[in-house]
């Protein structure tokens, strides 16, 4: 049916036509790359556009889309873009903090509501979701990501596929995904944002590409090209990436978009003029140009020249359409533009409670000396840091249509959750940051941040006193929100400006001191680790964020959100993830040995492992139980393990399998993530909880590419976070 619908209008499109549909422009409303669309109203009217994006709204969209249907030849309808990355109208935590929930039903559900709201917005089409792993915090996109871990990863990668496209993308509440960057955009070299990136073939395929697959494996429309190259060849010109692995290899049958100018970007690159690169992007596979207009300014000419050929420009053309078909578009252009659904379906209060929920679950509790946490609703507490009552860095970046003025401040959150039963008292302490460069280049797009006035000194000693006339001390630091997300890498990871020095300062008056953390990545942490009674991550928590943090304090929920991604020591340990290798010379602390893989200055361990976060209860777990000690292919292994609530609170625990292939044809990591449960238990419950394991479990890349498993002995551990974990062992046997 689609078939013969998309071929019946391709019969009737000019060449022209056809290359106008490759055509994807960015209207002004954000600017989300160094240039801007010109001239797109004209454009669309002579069926030279495609897609729009950066635009949204009832009311911007229909003006669009009716100069499309109305205005052009053919009547087709534009594909409406955005970037929708973690919410639209009512904004989630940023997706490393949504990663944190270790909940992929409330993840999906976050998706779901951007869906729900973007659909009713005007939006067909969402740049999300970003599956690039990282390992290096240093580049400011971790912020964007689910962290280091590969299968988590792909967990989160289907479940963001799921909640934005539904059962069928038809359906007017449901959005195409598309999804990002591929590939390997996240190991950039040196954390630097855009940087070269140069990765063996192994570590790519065990590592790096099964969450792109994940999310096309759950059926995502749409894949958007990464900025780097990938062995030497830029991921917009790689045929091999794009058509060879993407479409053939994996069965792709969507529509791949270039990033913002990506294709012109090949010219910097090195790959040769600009309409050599252009005909280099669609013949390695791409079917849409992101606002560079190469496609649009060369190709007619290079099908006249015979470069490129018609049918490369209908291959690209009919998988464009094709996206459009599966959108319903064609039955109603107008089925995203919906005025009364925008009304009655944007924030509503189901949606708020959803945001603040999730939110609580994002929260990852690093410490807590003394039970400092939950705080009591009485007595004076002593507000400090520049983030306490920032509204904007709530959202985050990236944060889509959210408006930040109706985003809860933490200052508003204690006041909601706690009413006058405490008496706030708040000084700002410090600037988040006073280099006046930085300031500039991350208040040239539209940023808020500014530099109080006061000296340094000056603010500290009015913290200080505030801080000495109050029980506890309360201090929310850590970065703005532009300090993390595209373009904003920084070397040097730990708190930025004079924060430390103002904590240092709040220390000496003796009071428990309380860190509230708002950043976008991991942070070096270790003074900060030292001298805090207890530390709350709480990312950039979204629309709900000041509500969701205050019931944290408080007690009124327990935190139970794990890290996704390890925090250093120190930022000359990255980058460093859990699943490392052993080496020939692994260090196992021993004391004069100096002939390890090791540091002279700093522990090869970091500050928090993957997996870790506390709980305002204890947790304790019993040795892990196999059903049995050797295992066949087809057989199933069972680990269980019982859990018991030790502590003074009812909680929520996630406990987390991992595995280790002793012995291979190539080298194994230390352990990997394999599985993970949520349980809840009362004060004083135990439960238990049993993990399969099958062979799909032990598979890993071979020297020939080939996802195999091997005979041998395995470890299997359980426990709390990828560091504190008990472990069984048990051989996997095949006949040969
Ligand atoms: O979707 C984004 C991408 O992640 C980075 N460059 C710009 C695109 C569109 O805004």
């Amino acid at each position: 049916e689609m078939d013969r619908f998309i071929s019946e209008l391709m019969a009737k499109m000019t060449l022209e036509e056809k290359i106008g549909q490759l055509n994807l422009v960015a209207v002004g409303f954000d600017v989300t790359g160094p240039v801007v669309s010109q001239n797109v109203e004209e454009n669309i009217r002579k069926g030279n556009v495609g897609g729009v994006f950066n635009t949204f709204t009832p009311v911007a969209a229909r003006k669009l889309q009716e100069m499309a249907v109305k205005h052009t030849r053919l009547h087709i309808p534009l594909l409406f873009g955005y970037d929708v990355i973690h919410g639209h109208r009512t904004i989630f935590p940023i997706p490393l903090g949504l990663s944190a929930t270790w909940d992929m039903g409330l993840i999906e559900k976050s998706a779901r509501i951007a869906a729900e709201e973007a659909s009713a917005d005007g939006l067909n089409w969402v740049f999300s979701p970003m599956v690039d792993i990282s390992r290096d915090p240093r580049w400011g996109r971790v912020a964007e990501g689910a962290g280091e871990d590969t299968w988590y990863g792909s967990q989160v990668a289907r479940a963001m596929v799921r909640g934005y496209q539904g059962e069928d993308l038809a359906k007017e509440n449901t959005v195409m995904a598309c999804v990002k960057h591929f590939a390997l955009y996240g190991a950039a070299e040196a954390g630097r944002d855009y940087n070269t990136v140069d990765m063996s073939l192994l570590n790519m395929y065990q590592n790096f590409l099964p969450p792109y697959k994940a999310a096309i494996d759950a059926g995502a429309g749409s894949v958007m090209t990464a900025f780097n190259e990938i062995n030497g060849v830029p991921a917009t010109a790689n045929r091999w990436l794009m058509t060879e692995l993407l479409r053939e290899k994996w069965g792709f049958d969507g529509f791949v978009v270039t990033d913002y100018t990506a294709i012109n970007e090949l010219v910097p690159h090195g790959l040769g003029t600009e309409a050599h690169v252009g005909a280099l992007a669609l013949k390695a596979g791409v079917d849409m140009d992101m606002v560079g207009e190469v496609f649009l300014k060369h190709l007619g000419q290079q099908v006249k020249e015979g470069t490129v050929t018609t049918e490369e420009i209908n291959a690209a053309c009919r998988r464009v359409l094709e996206a459009k078909y599966k959108l319903g578009l064609f039955e109603d252009p107008y089925r995203y533009v919906d005025e009364q659904r925008a009304t009655n379906t944007i924030m509503k209060p189901e949606f708020i409670e959803a945001a603040r929920d999730i939110a609580r679950e994002s929260m990852v509790l690093l410490k807590n000396r003394n039970q400092t946490l939950p705080l009591k609703q009485s007595g004076t507490i002593a507000l400090i840091g520049p983030l306490a009552t920032s509204q904007r860095d709530m959202i985050g970046n990236w944060s889509g249509a959210g408006d930040w003025k109706q985003a809860v401040s933490m200052e508003q959150g204690i006041r909601n959750v706690a009413g006058n039963k405490v008496k706030v008292v708040y000084a700002k302490g410090a600037n988040i940051t006073d280099d006046a460069q930085m300031l500039e280049r991350l208040n040239a797009h539209g940023g808020e941040l500014q530099i109080d006035p006061r000296s340094p000194e000056q603010m500290v000693s009015e913290a200080v006193k505030v801080a000495k006339s109050a029980g506890v001390i309360v201090a929310v630091v850590g970065e703005s929100q532009g300090m993390s997300g595209e373009a904003a890498s920084r070397a040097d990871i730990t708190l930025p400006g004079q924060q430390q020095e103002l904590l240092k300062a709040l220390k000496k008056t003796g009071k428990p001191l309380v860190l509230v953390l708002m950043n976008g990545r991991p942070l070096a942490l270790q003074w900060e680790d030292e001298n805090a009674d207890a530390i709350l991550e709480t990312w950039f928590g979204g629309t709900q964020a000041g509500n969701a943090i205050a019931d944290m304090l408080f007690g009124v929920y327990n935190p139970s959100g794990k890290l996704t991604a390890t925090f250093p020591v120190e930022v000359g340990q990255v980058p460093i993830y859990y699943s490392y290798k052993n080496t020939g010379r692994p260090y196992g602390g021993e004391k004069l040995d100096k002939y390890k893989s090791r540091y002279l200055d700093v522990p090869n361990e970091p500050l928090y492992p993957f997996g870790y976060g506390l709980s305002y209860t204890t947790f304790e777990y019993s040795q892990p139980k196999l059903s049995q000690n050797t295992m066949t292919p087809g057989e199933t292994l069972e680990v269980s393990v019982t859990i018991r609530n030790t502590g003074n609170y009812d909680g929520e625990e996630v406990a987390q399998l991992y595995i280790q292939d002793l012995a291979g044809s190539v080298t194994r990591p230390v352990k990997e993530l394999k599985n993970f449960r949520t349980v809840s238990l009362k004060k004083g419950e135990s439960k238990t909880v049993t993990f399969p394991i099958t062979v799909e479990d032990l598979k890993f890349y071979n020297r020939e590419l080939e996802y195999v498993y091997e005979p041998g002995e395995f470890k299997v551990y359980v426990g709390t976070n990828s560091r504190d974990v008990k472990e069984a062992g048990f051989t996997l046997q095949v006949n040969q």
